[in-house]
Parts: structure tokens; C-alpha cells; sequence
């Protein structure tokens, strides 16, 4: 049994703040800004909206577009770092708006990797067979955490939300998943502060983005070269196989880099993040959406998912659509 994507869905916030908006608050030019990342303008969340409404906007037209009922759905999940809420989770929150019935609902924290591991956690889901419609989400406001005196982090990062509805098909289907994790990096890409360790005297207690970016970048761009390595030599597929590389959108350069790896060239890249910026967990399953949109991927092509973010964590998902 595989898990098959039905359909997707996603959401942005109207609110549009381009490079040029951000050269009034910081020292930094839009050459700048597009020359190392890419990024043109990316979206912001409006006063008072949140994750779990970028999230309910995504799932919404998802689950219209499955021809789904949403007491049908059987499990939610929703990867977020930044959910509306310590608890309930964005997944309860959404699950109820959303009329889905008394499914299971949890959300995922694997930085911007979450929708991935999301994906992954759906697919064991319907292999075992204890799931057979699943509701897997990525939705962010990560610009409620990051310090806009920064010029290092704050021109990075976009909110929205992207979702997916999967249904188990004998025909594929994700094809596999990949996840990892090493928590040794963690001074590299962080927010520390929290719950347990408490909040500092600073504006929103402290809670903001640190990065120590071109570290980042270096060890971002060997691990996504291994992932995507590790999940052909999985699928004993060659890098012509894949028709489709659906990455993370934290820098173009980055996702070059990946695309280089898979001698792909970039007109079989899907790219979204000169408009939305890194939107973390949201960014994957929005360019997917787009991808299936805008009618660039069609049903019975082969897609690699990958994505990279704090933690460090990485992960990645072959898909044939
Ligand atoms: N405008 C102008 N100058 C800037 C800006 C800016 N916005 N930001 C930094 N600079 C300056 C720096 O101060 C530095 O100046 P100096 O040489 O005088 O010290 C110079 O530009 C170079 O800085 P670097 O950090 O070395 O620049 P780099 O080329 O590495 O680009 C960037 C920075 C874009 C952050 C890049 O390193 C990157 O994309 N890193 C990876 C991000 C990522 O993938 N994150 C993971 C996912 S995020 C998540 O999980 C939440």
C-alpha cells in the first residue's frame, strides 16, 4: 500500500514586504539581499494572524480539492515551529475548525524539515494500514520570532502554510522517506529560549532567530548532497530518474547547489523562494502546490522532496505524483 498525494493546497498572507521595505529598517540593499539568497519580497503575517489560520486556509482548499469529507480525514498532522499555542496544538486547533471529527491530531517540530517529517510520519501511517486519509500540513509565522534589528536573519524569512491531503492507493505514491537529525548543531540555528528553560527581560521574552548563516549554508549543502544520495541509491534510481527537485526554500544558492548535485538543470527546479522567502515547514508543500498548479508537474512523475533546517534535521521524500 503507498501513500498517495490526492491533492494540495496552500496559503500566503496579503501582506507583502519586498527588499526594498527592508532597506528602510536595516543597513542592507536589495542587491544584497537577491545576490546572496535570491529573495525579492516575502510575506508577512497581519496583526493577529497566526499559524493555525495560514494552516486552515491551506487545509481548507486541500480537502476541497480531494473530493474528501472532512470527517473522513483519520489523522492530522501539522509540522510548525511556531504554533499559535503551547498547547492545544495547531493540529487541535485546525481539526476543529475544520470539522474533522475525533481523528488524531499532533503537530511536528523539526524546524523547516517538519513537513517532511510530517510526510514521513503520514507514509508509515498507511503502509502499516492504520491510516488511510491523512491531512499533513506545514504552516509558519517565523517572522514572530525574528529580531527585525538583524540584518543577518530578518530579510530570510516568510510565513504560509502548505497542505497535503494522502489517500492509500496500490499505485504510488510516496515512493520513500527519509529523516535524520543531529542535535550537535544546534548553536549553529537556534531560538534559545523557552517553556522549560524560561523567557529572557528582551521584547517577546528573548524569542529569536540566531544563526550563524554561512555555517549553516556549508553544512546545508553537504547534507542535502548525502540525502539526496542516500534516497535514489534507497530507490536504486539514477539522478535521470527524477523529474522533478522540490526543495526547501531558504537561499536559491543552496537549492542550485542541490540541482548541480542532481545535474539537474534548473527549469526542473521548482523555486518559490524569490517571492515567499523561507518559510520553513511551509515552504516544501507550497512550492509543491504551485508545482501542481501552475501544471509544471504532472501526475505520474517522479518528485524528490528535500528540506534542511534547525536542529540540525534534514530529510527528504520521493514521490511519484
Ligand atoms: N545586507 C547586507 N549585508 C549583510 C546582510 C544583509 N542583509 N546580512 C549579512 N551581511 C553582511 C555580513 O555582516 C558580512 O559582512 P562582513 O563581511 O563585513 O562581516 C557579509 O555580509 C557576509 O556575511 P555572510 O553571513 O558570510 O554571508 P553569506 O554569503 O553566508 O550569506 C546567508 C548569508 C544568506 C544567511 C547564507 O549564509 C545562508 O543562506 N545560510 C543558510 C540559511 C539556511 O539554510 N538556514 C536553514 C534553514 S532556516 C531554519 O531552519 C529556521
Amino acid at each position: 500500500m503507498y501513500a498517495r498525494i490526492a491533492s494540495t493546497g496552500a496559503a500566503l498572507p496579503d501582506n507583502v514586504v519586498t527588499n526594498a521595505d527592508l532597506e528602510k529598517i536595516v543597513d542592507t540593499t536589495d542587491e544584497w539581499i537577491r545576490d546572496r539568497t535570491g529573495i525579492r519580497e516575502r510575506c508577512v503575517a497581519l496583526e493577529g494572524q497566526t499559524t493555525a489560520d495560514l494552516a486552515e486556509q491551506a487545509a481548507r482548499i486541500a480537502l476541497q480539492d480531494s473530493g474528501i469529507a472532512p470527517s473522513e480525514i483519520d489523522l492530522l498532522i501539522v509540522g510548525t515551529t511556531t504554533p499559535d499555542l503551547v498547547f492545544p496544538s495547531t493540529a487541535c486547533l485546525i481539526q476543529q475548525r475544520l470539522g474533522l471529527g475525533e481523528c488524531g491530531a499532533f503537530d511536528v517540530n523539526a524546524a523547516c524539515c517538519g513537513f517532511i517529517y510530517a510526510l514521513s510520519i503520514a507514509t508509515q501511517f498507511i503502509q502499516a494500514g492504520t491510516a488511510s486519509k491523512i491531512l499533513v500540513v506545514g504552516a509558519e509565522t517565523l517572522t514572530r520570532m525574528v529580531d527585525w534589528t538583524d540584518r543577518g536573519t530578518c530579510v530570510l524569512f516568510g510565513e504560509g502554510a502548505g497542505a497535503a491531503v494522502l489517500v492509500a492507493d496500490r499505485e504510488p505514491g510516496v515512493l520513500s522517506t527519509h529523516i535524520h537529525a543531529n542535535g550537535g548543531y544546534g548553536d549553529l540555528l537556534n531560538v534559545d529560549v523557552g517553556v522549560s528553560r524560561g523567557f529572557r527581560p528582551e521584547p517577546r521574552g528573548g524569542l529569536t532567530i540566531k544563526m550563524k548563516g554561512s555555517e549553516v549554508f556549508k553544512v546545508a549543502v553537504n547534507t542535502l548532497g548525502r540525502i539526496v544520495d542516500e534516497t535514489l541509491a534507497h530507490n536504486n534510481l539514477s539522478k535521470q530518474d527524477v523529474d522533478w527537485l522540490i526543495p526547501h526554500q531558504a537561499n536559491l544558492r543552496i537549492i542550485k547547489a542541490t540541482a548541480k548535485k542532481l545535474d539537474m538543470p534548473m527549469d526542473r527546479v521548482i523555486v518559490t523562494v524569490d517571492r515567499h522567502g523561507n518559510t520553513s515547514s511551509a515552504s516544501v508543500p507550497m512550492a509543491l502546490d504551485e508545482a501542481i498548479r501552475s501544471g509544471r508537474v504532472q501526475r505520474g512523475e517522479l518528485l524528490l522532496l528535500e528540506a534542511f533546517g534547525g536542529g540540525f534535521t534534514w530529510g527528504a521524500a520521493l514521490v511519484r505524483y
